[in-house]
Protein backbone atom coordinates (compact mmCIF):
# COMPACT_ATOMS: atom_id res chain seq x y z
CA UNK A 1 0.00 0.00 0.00
CA UNK A 2 1.32 3.45 -0.55
CA UNK A 3 1.99 5.44 2.71
CA UNK A 4 1.37 9.07 2.65
CA UNK A 5 4.18 11.53 2.45
CA UNK A 6 6.00 11.75 5.70
CA UNK A 7 5.83 15.73 7.23
CA UNK A 8 9.31 16.62 7.81
CA UNK A 9 10.27 16.78 11.53
CA UNK A 10 10.65 20.83 11.56
CA UNK A 11 7.12 21.14 10.32
CA UNK A 12 5.21 18.93 13.52
CA UNK A 13 4.75 21.30 16.26
CA UNK A 14 3.83 24.09 13.82
CA UNK A 15 1.22 21.40 12.30
CA UNK A 16 -0.06 20.79 15.70
CA UNK A 17 -1.12 24.06 16.60
CA UNK A 18 -2.41 24.34 13.39
CA UNK A 19 -4.48 21.26 14.37
CA UNK A 20 -5.60 23.30 17.48
CA UNK A 21 -6.02 26.68 15.31
CA UNK A 22 -8.00 24.73 13.21
CA UNK A 23 -10.16 22.57 15.36
CA UNK A 24 -11.04 25.98 17.22
CA UNK A 25 -12.79 27.36 14.14
CA UNK A 26 -16.57 25.13 14.45
CA UNK A 27 -16.47 26.84 18.05
CA UNK A 28 -15.73 30.24 16.60
CA UNK A 29 -18.03 30.46 13.66
CA UNK A 30 -20.94 28.66 15.51
CA UNK A 31 -20.65 31.07 17.89
CA UNK A 32 -20.15 34.14 15.50
CA UNK A 33 -23.22 32.87 14.10
CA UNK A 34 -25.19 32.73 16.94
CA UNK A 35 -24.62 36.15 18.12
CA UNK A 36 -25.16 37.75 14.29
CA UNK A 37 -28.74 35.69 14.56
CA UNK A 38 -27.80 33.51 11.92
CA UNK A 39 -28.66 30.44 13.51
CA UNK A 40 -31.81 28.60 12.85
CA UNK A 41 -34.29 27.89 15.20
CA UNK A 42 -33.49 28.02 18.68
CA UNK A 43 -29.65 29.67 18.21
CA UNK A 44 -28.45 28.12 21.94
CA UNK A 45 -29.78 24.95 21.53
CA UNK A 46 -28.22 25.07 18.17
CA UNK A 47 -24.78 25.95 19.62
CA UNK A 48 -24.60 23.46 22.02
CA UNK A 49 -25.48 20.93 19.79
CA UNK A 50 -22.67 21.51 17.61
CA UNK A 51 -20.51 21.91 20.36
CA UNK A 52 -21.58 17.91 22.20
CA UNK A 53 -21.07 17.33 17.85
CA UNK A 54 -17.51 18.19 17.92
CA UNK A 55 -16.70 16.61 21.11
CA UNK A 56 -17.80 13.60 20.10
CA UNK A 57 -15.86 14.07 16.93
CA UNK A 58 -12.69 14.89 18.53
CA UNK A 59 -13.17 11.80 20.92
CA UNK A 60 -13.53 9.71 17.56
CA UNK A 61 -10.42 10.91 16.05
CA UNK A 62 -8.71 10.67 19.48
CA UNK A 63 -9.73 6.87 19.07
CA UNK A 64 -9.05 6.64 15.78
CA UNK A 65 -4.86 7.31 15.70
CA UNK A 66 -3.76 4.37 17.20
CA UNK A 67 -5.91 1.94 14.37
CA UNK A 68 -5.05 4.43 11.71
CA UNK A 69 -1.19 3.52 12.42
CA UNK A 70 -1.71 -0.26 12.91
CA UNK A 71 -3.65 -0.94 9.67
CA UNK A 72 -2.66 1.89 7.23
CA UNK A 73 0.58 2.77 8.74
CA UNK A 74 -0.18 6.63 8.77
CA UNK A 75 1.44 7.73 12.17
CA UNK A 76 -0.73 10.60 13.48
CA UNK A 77 0.32 10.15 17.08
CA UNK A 78 1.72 13.54 17.33
CA UNK A 79 -1.78 14.54 16.99
CA UNK A 80 -3.60 12.72 19.74
CA UNK A 81 -3.13 14.59 22.49
CA UNK A 82 -4.35 18.00 20.98
CA UNK A 83 -7.63 15.90 19.25
CA UNK A 84 -7.92 14.74 22.83
CA UNK A 85 -7.77 18.24 24.38
CA UNK A 86 -9.95 19.44 21.49
CA UNK A 87 -12.47 17.12 22.60
CA UNK A 88 -12.14 18.45 26.23
CA UNK A 89 -12.70 21.85 25.65
CA UNK A 90 -15.62 21.28 23.52
CA UNK A 91 -17.14 19.59 26.50
CA UNK A 92 -16.25 22.16 28.50
CA UNK A 93 -17.81 24.94 26.03
CA UNK A 94 -21.01 22.10 25.89
CA UNK A 95 -21.16 22.26 29.05
CA UNK A 96 -20.59 26.02 29.77
CA UNK A 97 -23.19 26.60 27.40
CA UNK A 98 -25.63 24.35 28.83
CA UNK A 99 -25.15 26.13 32.45
CA UNK A 100 -25.04 29.69 31.56
CA UNK A 101 -27.47 30.21 28.35
CA UNK A 102 -29.70 27.20 28.54
CA UNK A 103 -29.90 26.51 32.15
CA UNK A 104 -29.30 30.66 33.34
CA UNK A 105 -27.19 28.97 36.11
CA UNK A 106 -29.74 28.00 37.86
CA UNK A 107 -27.94 25.33 39.87
CA UNK A 108 -30.80 23.39 41.29
CA UNK A 109 -32.26 22.79 37.90
CA UNK A 110 -28.83 21.91 36.45
CA UNK A 111 -28.55 18.91 39.82
CA UNK A 112 -32.12 18.07 39.01
CA UNK A 113 -31.60 17.82 35.28
CA UNK A 114 -28.17 15.76 36.30
CA UNK A 115 -29.91 13.55 38.86
CA UNK A 116 -32.88 13.11 37.23
CA UNK A 117 -31.88 12.69 33.55
CA UNK A 118 -30.30 10.01 32.42
CA UNK A 119 -28.59 11.10 29.22
CA UNK A 120 -27.37 14.29 31.69
CA UNK A 121 -25.71 11.75 34.14
CA UNK A 122 -24.13 10.04 31.67
CA UNK A 123 -23.08 13.45 29.70
CA UNK A 124 -21.84 14.62 33.19
CA UNK A 125 -19.89 11.63 34.34
CA UNK A 126 -18.06 11.87 30.65
CA UNK A 127 -16.97 15.28 31.36
CA UNK A 128 -15.81 14.36 35.12
CA UNK A 129 -13.54 11.47 33.58
CA UNK A 130 -12.67 13.74 30.91
CA UNK A 131 -10.80 16.06 33.28
CA UNK A 132 -8.46 14.08 34.82
CA UNK A 133 -7.26 13.02 31.55
CA UNK A 134 -7.15 16.30 30.04
CA UNK A 135 -5.17 17.66 33.28
CA UNK A 136 -2.38 15.04 32.70
CA UNK A 137 -2.11 15.67 29.03
CA UNK A 138 1.54 16.73 29.74
CA UNK A 139 4.80 15.20 29.52
CA UNK A 140 5.34 16.03 32.92
CA UNK A 141 2.41 14.32 34.06
CA UNK A 142 3.25 10.77 31.55
CA UNK A 143 6.94 11.30 33.56
CA UNK A 144 5.60 11.41 36.49
CA UNK A 145 2.73 8.70 36.32
CA UNK A 146 4.20 6.07 34.65
CA UNK A 147 2.61 3.06 33.82
CA UNK A 148 -0.07 4.82 35.52
CA UNK A 149 -0.57 7.36 32.93
CA UNK A 150 -1.21 4.57 30.45
CA UNK A 151 -4.20 3.08 32.68
CA UNK A 152 -5.77 6.57 33.57
CA UNK A 153 -5.68 7.42 29.79
CA UNK A 154 -7.35 4.23 28.74
CA UNK A 155 -10.50 5.67 30.62
CA UNK A 156 -10.96 7.43 27.31
CA UNK A 157 -12.62 4.85 25.70
CA UNK A 158 -15.59 5.06 28.42
CA UNK A 159 -15.44 8.25 27.67
CA UNK A 160 -16.47 7.99 24.34
CA UNK A 161 -19.19 5.18 24.84
CA UNK A 162 -20.51 7.45 26.95
CA UNK A 163 -20.43 10.34 24.67
CA UNK A 164 -21.90 8.97 22.29
CA UNK A 165 -24.86 7.04 24.45
CA UNK A 166 -25.41 10.32 25.55
CA UNK A 167 -26.07 11.55 21.72
CA UNK A 168 -28.24 8.75 21.42
CA UNK A 169 -30.10 8.95 24.72
CA UNK A 170 -30.47 13.04 23.71
CA UNK A 171 -32.77 12.35 21.19
CA UNK A 172 -36.38 11.37 20.61
CA UNK A 173 -35.81 9.20 17.85
CA UNK A 174 -32.42 7.71 17.50
CA UNK A 175 -31.26 8.10 13.87
CA UNK A 176 -28.84 7.09 11.41
CA UNK A 177 -25.94 9.61 13.00
CA UNK A 178 -26.58 8.77 16.55
CA UNK A 179 -25.86 4.81 14.75
CA UNK A 180 -22.81 6.06 13.17
CA UNK A 181 -21.27 7.70 16.24
CA UNK A 182 -22.31 4.14 18.40
CA UNK A 183 -21.23 2.11 15.74
CA UNK A 184 -17.94 4.06 14.95
CA UNK A 185 -17.16 3.82 19.32
CA UNK A 186 -18.21 0.60 19.37
CA UNK A 187 -15.66 -0.67 16.70
CA UNK A 188 -12.55 1.49 18.22
CA UNK A 189 -13.55 -0.15 21.37
CA UNK A 190 -13.30 -3.27 19.12
CA UNK A 191 -10.14 -2.70 18.01
CA UNK A 192 -8.25 -2.80 21.56
CA UNK A 193 -8.34 -6.59 22.21
CA UNK A 194 -7.72 -7.27 18.59
CA UNK A 195 -5.06 -5.14 18.30
CA UNK A 196 -1.89 -7.17 19.85
CA UNK A 197 -2.71 -10.52 17.32
CA UNK A 198 -3.14 -7.85 14.53
CA UNK A 199 0.06 -6.85 15.38
CA UNK A 200 2.17 -9.99 16.25
CA UNK A 201 0.48 -11.10 12.54
CA UNK A 202 2.08 -8.04 10.91
CA UNK A 203 5.17 -8.52 11.94
CA UNK A 204 5.28 -11.78 11.15
CA UNK A 205 4.94 -10.07 7.67
CA UNK A 206 7.66 -8.20 7.97
CA UNK A 207 5.36 -5.10 8.72
CA UNK A 208 3.29 -5.55 5.62
CA UNK A 209 -0.35 -6.81 6.31
CA UNK A 210 -1.74 -8.59 3.80
CA UNK A 211 -5.69 -9.00 3.82
CA UNK A 212 -5.54 -11.28 0.88
CA UNK A 213 -3.83 -13.95 2.20
CA UNK A 214 -5.64 -17.26 1.65
C1 LIG B 1 -18.17 13.67 26.65
C2 LIG B 1 -19.17 14.47 27.03
C3 LIG B 1 -20.28 14.92 26.13
C4 LIG B 1 -20.48 14.74 24.79
C5 LIG B 1 -19.57 14.03 23.79
C6 LIG B 1 -21.74 15.36 24.47
C7 LIG B 1 -22.30 15.39 23.21
C8 LIG B 1 -23.59 15.78 22.94
C9 LIG B 1 -24.24 15.66 21.66
C10 LIG B 1 -23.57 15.10 20.42
C11 LIG B 1 -25.51 16.11 21.81
C12 LIG B 1 -26.63 16.10 20.80
C13 LIG B 1 -26.48 17.14 19.74
C14 LIG B 1 -27.60 17.04 18.72
O1 LIG B 1 -28.74 16.73 19.07
O2 LIG B 1 -27.31 17.26 17.56
C15 LIG B 1 -25.69 16.52 23.16
C16 LIG B 1 -26.84 17.05 23.68
C17 LIG B 1 -26.95 17.54 24.93
N1 LIG B 1 -25.99 17.54 25.91
FE1 LIG B 1 -24.15 16.75 25.75
N2 LIG B 1 -22.28 15.91 25.60
C18 LIG B 1 -21.42 15.68 26.64
C19 LIG B 1 -21.56 16.10 27.93
C20 LIG B 1 -22.63 16.86 28.38
C21 LIG B 1 -22.71 17.45 29.70
C22 LIG B 1 -21.62 17.39 30.76
C23 LIG B 1 -23.91 18.07 29.77
C24 LIG B 1 -24.51 18.84 30.90
C25 LIG B 1 -24.39 18.53 32.15
C26 LIG B 1 -24.58 17.89 28.51
C27 LIG B 1 -25.83 18.36 28.20
C28 LIG B 1 -26.49 18.16 27.02
C29 LIG B 1 -27.85 18.56 26.75
C30 LIG B 1 -28.78 19.25 27.73
C31 LIG B 1 -28.14 18.17 25.45
C32 LIG B 1 -29.48 18.28 24.71
C33 LIG B 1 -29.76 19.65 24.27
C34 LIG B 1 -31.22 19.66 23.83
O3 LIG B 1 -31.49 19.29 22.70
O4 LIG B 1 -32.05 20.01 24.65
N3 LIG B 1 -23.75 17.15 27.70
N4 LIG B 1 -24.51 16.32 23.82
Amino acid sequence: MASLPALPRKYHAASIWLLYAVGLVPAAYGFYLGATGMLPGNPVKEFEHLLGLWALRFLVATLAITPLRDLFGINWIRYRRALGLLAFWYVLMHFLTYMVLDQYLNFAAILTDIAKRPFITIGMAAFVMLIPLALTSNNWSIRRLGPGWVKLHRLVYVIAAAGALHFAMAVKVVALEQMIYLALVALLIAWRPIRPRFNRWKRGNNGRPQFNRA
